[in-house]
């Protein structure tokens, strides 16, 4: 292919960047065009579109957001969508694409390649929920960040004798609120997986209290995470773009509920649109440019509907059609290591 087109859909993830500055570097060294699509799909329709140059990619891998921004679009929701992105795409003369997204986006680009345009995706999401590849551009960093926040947050915890509640995202699964839990050293994680009961939660901290004499506690929530007995819902009546339920609000009711039930004095922090904004770690990077290579590769030979994936140390294509859909949860185990330490 000559000219191929990048895109980036959902929500940001730090490592996006180094993604489209891998694909452009292929492409320059290649003789090809690499044609940037802002805004994401809406773009496409909106002619928000142009050839990248070595400018435009220089000095981002270290940078969180993206260059060509990015939107959650209705485009693809409708049959016969794919046609009307087609016929967009012939329009710039695009011969291929390649497209960094999580869960929704994949579909997009499966929807896609199924109606004979020949498309790669690039696994990008900081919940880690998308199937078919260990990791996700931009988890490494979320987890970070929280981690990071939950080392700090102890010391004021500890000062006030307080339960700090610590809501972060994860719409469908809790891989954040595990990992940086086990890496922080929280009391508890509570997800979207494992319905929770807020008299357990109560239970175990008013233990750690009593019988440990801990003087303070540390919760994280995924703002996911419900409750066995209906008493914490994550779901607002606002809806996003795509008709899904705006979430964000499931730690203050807890931190409400502990303090009313244990009469410890209780807090909330939500770390929110933070997750998604540090400058990407190291290892996200890498990930970011081991994986875009890797999907350049596929789509330069020929292979379409394919996520250039981690499985183990090595990246490999996954079969877009075996995966969308199918989100990755948290396991059992992964959730039993996350509570050890409380
Ligand atoms: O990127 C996925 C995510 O982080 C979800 O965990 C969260 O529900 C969502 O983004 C919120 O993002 P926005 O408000 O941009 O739609």
């Amino acid at each position: 292919m000559k000219r191929i087109g990048i895109i980036t859909s959902g929500g940001d993830a730090p490592g996006t960047n180094a993604c489209i500055r891998t694909v452009a570097r292929r492409c320059f060294y290649d003789g090809v065009e690499l044609v940037g699509i802002f805004d994401s799909w809406d773009g496409l329709l909106a002619d928000k579109v142009r050839l990248l140059t070595r400018d435009d990619v220089t000095g981002i891998v270290q940078t969180a957001g993206t260059i060509l921004r990015s939107s959650r679009s209705r485009l693809f929701l409708a049959p016969g969508d794919a046609e009307i992105a087609k016929t967009a795409l012939a329009k710039h003369g695009i011969e291929g694409m390649v497209v960094i997204g999580g869960n929704g986006s994949q579909v997009a680009t499966s929807i896609l390649a199924d109606s004979g345009f020949p498309c790669v995706g690039v696994p990008k999401t900081i919940d880690n929920d998308l199937a078919g590849t260990e990791l996700t551009v931009g988890f490494l960093t979320a987890v970070e960040m929280c981690t990071h926040a939950l080392d700090n947050l102890r010391a004021t915890a500890e000062s006030h004798n307080r339960v700090m509640v610590v809501e972060v995202m994860g719409r469908n699964v809790g891989w954040i609120a595990v990992e940086s839990a086990i890496a922080g050293g929280a009391d508890l994680a509570l997800i979207p997986e494992f319905p929770f009961s807020v008299d357990e939660v109560c239970d175990k901290i008013r233990t750690r209290h009593t019988t440990y004499g801990r003087n303070y506690s540390i919760i994280v929530i995924a703002e996911g995470a419900v409750d066995r007995d209906g008493v914490i819902d994550p779901k607002s009546n606002v809806q996003d773009k795509l008709g899904r339920p705006k979430l964000g609000g499931v730690g203050p009711m807890l931190a409400r509920e502990i303090e009313e039930r244990l009469g410890y004095d209780a807090r909330n922090t939500t770390l929110g649109y933070l997750q998604r904004s540090a400058a990407p770690v190291a290892s996200d990077r890498i990930l970011a440019t081991r994986v875009s290579d890797k999907a350049y590769d596929l789509l330069q030979g020929g292979q379409s509907g394919m996520l250039a994936g981690l499985a183990g140390r090595e990246v490999k294509a996954v079969a877009l059609k075996d995966i969308v859909g199918k989100e990755k949860r948290v396991t059992k185990s992964w959730a039993r290591l996350a509570e050890l330490f409380g």
